[in-house]
């Protein structure tokens, strides 16, 4: 039966995706997400292994060569002592469900496969269950530096080693739990936080600002931007953020600076209390 379903999903990437024309990226993008599909098909099944092409690796290969130099200066001490915690081999790419096993035993964060990017009540509602549903096909290998939508670069370089930390496994927990009942106002004002936190935001460290959001510590392009001596860089302000637009599928033009784990966590909590 389950031969059935296989390459019956059909991804839809945009005109201007970096793997839009070629046919052989869109037939891999098929494959993935029918495994992704036929798991929840199946809640007893295991998160798919993926047997990934040499080309894949080399793409993931190119990125972690140039992040990996880059990471001792401006990568958050929470996201190095995740990497250090979750003892992976990240010199290929690694699967879901050995990551899972990592992340069991440094925090209790889980990975669930998805085929593409989630509406987001539905990603950040399962925030609340400590599962962040997560990609397994790689951005095309002409573009390795940006990708205008979450891959498994941005998912297991970017947003993992992060998950590892407690506190960040807390504070995605809280924002899950406030998702889960939000009205569609408070629903937009979430996913704000969570993009200029989690996803594209800086923090304080010792005088220092670093990176602490997964699309600035695994998106090149994007982490070059926020350290450039230009860059603009604004201070933490939840009423801000909270009304502040922002395009998922371009560069970002400014990001958020959080003083401290500690404060975006006071922050979030008196906003569920309120
Ligand atoms: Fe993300």
């Amino acid at each position: 039966m389950k031969n059935n379903l296989q390459y019956l999903s059909i991804v839809i990437l945009d005109l201007d995706h970096p793997g839009a024309q070629d046919m052989v990226y869109k037939q891999r993008r098929n494959q993935i997400a029918d495994l992704s599909n036929n798991y929840w098909s199946n809640t007893a099944a295991e998160v798919p292994s993926i047997v990934y092409t040499e080309q894949e690796e080399q793409t993931w290969q190119n990125v972690w060569q140039k992040l990996r130099e880059l990471w001792p200066d401006r990568a958050s001490h929470i996201y190095l002592q995740g990497q250090k915690n979750l003892d992976m081999d990240f010199a290929k790419i690694p699967q879901m469900a050995d990551l899972n096993q990592a992340l069991k035993k440094a925090s209790g964060f889980k990975l669930r496969p998805v085929a593409g990017l989630v509406e987001s009540r539905a990603f950040l509602s399962k925030l609340a269950d400590n599962v962040m549903l997560c990609t397994q096909y790689i951005r095309h290998h002409s573009k390795p530096e940006f990708t205008p939508e979450p891959d498994l670069i941005h998912e297991f370089m970017g947003h993992v080693p992060t998950f590892a930390d407690n506190q960040i496994a807390r504070i995605s927990n809280l924002i899950g739990q406030m998702a889960m009942e939000a009205s569609p106002e408070r629903l937009a004002q979430l996913e704000k936080i969570y993009w200029f936190t989690l996803e594209y935001g800086l923090i304080e460290e010792n005088g220092k600002i670093k990176a602490i959001g997964a699309g600035l510590l695994a998106g090149l392009e994007d982490q070059n931007r926020a350290f450039a001596s230009d860059a603009d860089l604004r201070n933490f302000d939840l009423g801000e953020i909270i009304k502040t637009a922002y395009d998922f599928s371009k560069l970002q033009e400014f990001y958020y600076v959080v003083p401290s784990l500690d404060y975006l966590e006071k922050e979030l909590l008196k906003m569920a209390n309120n």
